[in-house]
Formats: structure tokens, C-alpha cells, sequence
């Protein structure tokens, strides 16, 4: 294994792949560089070739043993890469059957991060942009459900770091400091 690995996670709408996107950029100008990989690309691949779903959405609505198959699939597929990588998932992923880890122990033995970033903010802003992204099929729950969802998962996240040694850091994405959100994730990257 080379390189540092760094699993970037949240929930849904709370725009880590924005933050992402513009860690990256700030980086790739000072002349470093990260593999940046989607679990959900990973494991949507597969669930489509094996003609389980049309939709990325529909994905966490399949039967439990079905996504930890595609969960574990994801994660040997990316521990065969090299360098820097920076893996953008979900700690925990809202099943109609309650929360289904997102990173359980047979998916962080392949990744084995040096660190998890939980990227949050205000669960009343990740309502709004939830409501504004028509992209996506999301799921109808108001800002109490999405407070707890973010209390699962830095409990969960204290779990993963017991398992691996890993560090966690948690980043704000809060409207109107996005700037913010991604010079601090930068620095963790760095
Ligand atoms: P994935 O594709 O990761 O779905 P997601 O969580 O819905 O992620 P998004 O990328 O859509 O949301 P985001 O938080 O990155 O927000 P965005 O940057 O787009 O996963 C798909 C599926 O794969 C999952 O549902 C699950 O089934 C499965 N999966 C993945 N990992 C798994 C795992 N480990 N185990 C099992 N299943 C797994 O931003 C959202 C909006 O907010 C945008 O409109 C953006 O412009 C806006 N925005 C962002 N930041 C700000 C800001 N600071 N101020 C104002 N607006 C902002």
C-alpha cells in the first residue's frame, strides 16, 4: 500500500462531493494529488451489470446481504489502487430496515484509512438543498431525522477509528462558507 487514504463521508445532500471537488482543485494547483474515488459509483456498477437496479438511489433500498455483496466488491476493487486516495461514502447509509454501516469491519480491512472526515452542518440547510437538488431521488424525512442520522454517524465514526487506529475530523459545510469547508479539508489532505 502507498500513499495516504482518506474516506471523506456525510449525509446525503450535505454536499461533500462540492467540498471534495474544491479540496482537490486547491491541492492539484500546489502540486498534490489524490485519486479521487465514488463508493457509490463502485458499487452502482456492479449492482447494474448484475441488472439490480436502474437508479443509484434505489440502491440503498435493496435487500441487506445484496449491498454488503456490492459493499464488499467496492472495496476490494479499491484497495488495488495506488497513491493518494480520497474515497467520498457514506458512514452510515439510511435503510428502510434502519441504518446499515457503511464502512463495516470487512470493508475497512481493505481500505484500512488513515482518517475519516465527517463532513456536516445545520440539518435545516441540508433539508433546503435536498429539496432543491431535482438530480436525485432523496428521501423525504425533515431536520429532526437528519440530526439524528448525523449523531449515528459520529458515533459509528468512533467505532471505525477504534477498529483502525484511524483519526477522525469533523468539517462544517455551512451555507455561504463554502470556502471555508474546503480550505479546512484541504489542510487535512495535505
Ligand atoms: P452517493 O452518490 O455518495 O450519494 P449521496 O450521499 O446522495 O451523495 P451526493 O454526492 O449526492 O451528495 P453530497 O453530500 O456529496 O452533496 P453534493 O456535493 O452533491 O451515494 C449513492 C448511494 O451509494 C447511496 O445512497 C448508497 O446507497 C450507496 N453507498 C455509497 N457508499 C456506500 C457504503 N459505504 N455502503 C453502502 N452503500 C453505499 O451537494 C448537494 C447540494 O448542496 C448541491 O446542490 C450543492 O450545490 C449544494 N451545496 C453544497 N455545499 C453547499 C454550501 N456550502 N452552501 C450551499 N449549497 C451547497
Amino acid at each position: 500500500m502507498t500513499g495516504r487514504r482518506v474516506i471523506v463521508t456525510g449525509v446525503p445532500g450535505v454536499g461533500k462531493t462540492t467540498v471534495v471537488t474544491g479540496a482537490l482543485k486547491l491541492l492539484e494547483e500546489e502540486g498534490i494529488s489524490y485519486k479521487s474515488l465514488n463508493f457509490g459509483t463502485y458499487m452502482f456498477e456492479t449492482a447494474v451489470a448484475q441488472g439490480l437496479v436502474r437508479d443509484r438511489d434505489e440502491m440503498r433500498k435493496l435487500p441487506g446481504d445484496a449491498q454488503k455483496r456490492l459493499q464488499q466488491a467496492a472495496a476490494r476493487a479499491m484497495a488495488q489502487e495506488e497513491g493518494n486516495l480520497l474515497i467520498d461514502t457514506h458512514a452510515s447509509v439510511k435503510t428502510p430496515r434502519g441504518f446499515l454501516a457503511g464502512l463495516p469491519e470487512w470493508v475497512l480491512r481493505e481500505l484500512m484509512p488513515d482518517t475519516i472526515i465527517l463532513v456536516e452542518t445545520d440539518p435545516d440547510q441540508i433539508l433546503m438543498r435536498r429539496l432543491s437538488d431535482e438530480t436525485r431521488t432523496r428521501d423525504r424525512e425533515g431536520s429532526g431525522a437528519i440530526a439524528d442520522h448525523q449523531t449515528f454517524n459520529r458515533a459509528i465514526a468512533a467505532a471505525y477509528s477504534m477498529l483502525t487506529g484511524c483519526t477522525i475530523r469533523y468539517i462544517t459545510n455551512a451555507d455561504h462558507l463554502l470556502d471555508l469547508a474546503v480550505r479546512e479539508m484541504a489542510d487535512v489532505l495535505r
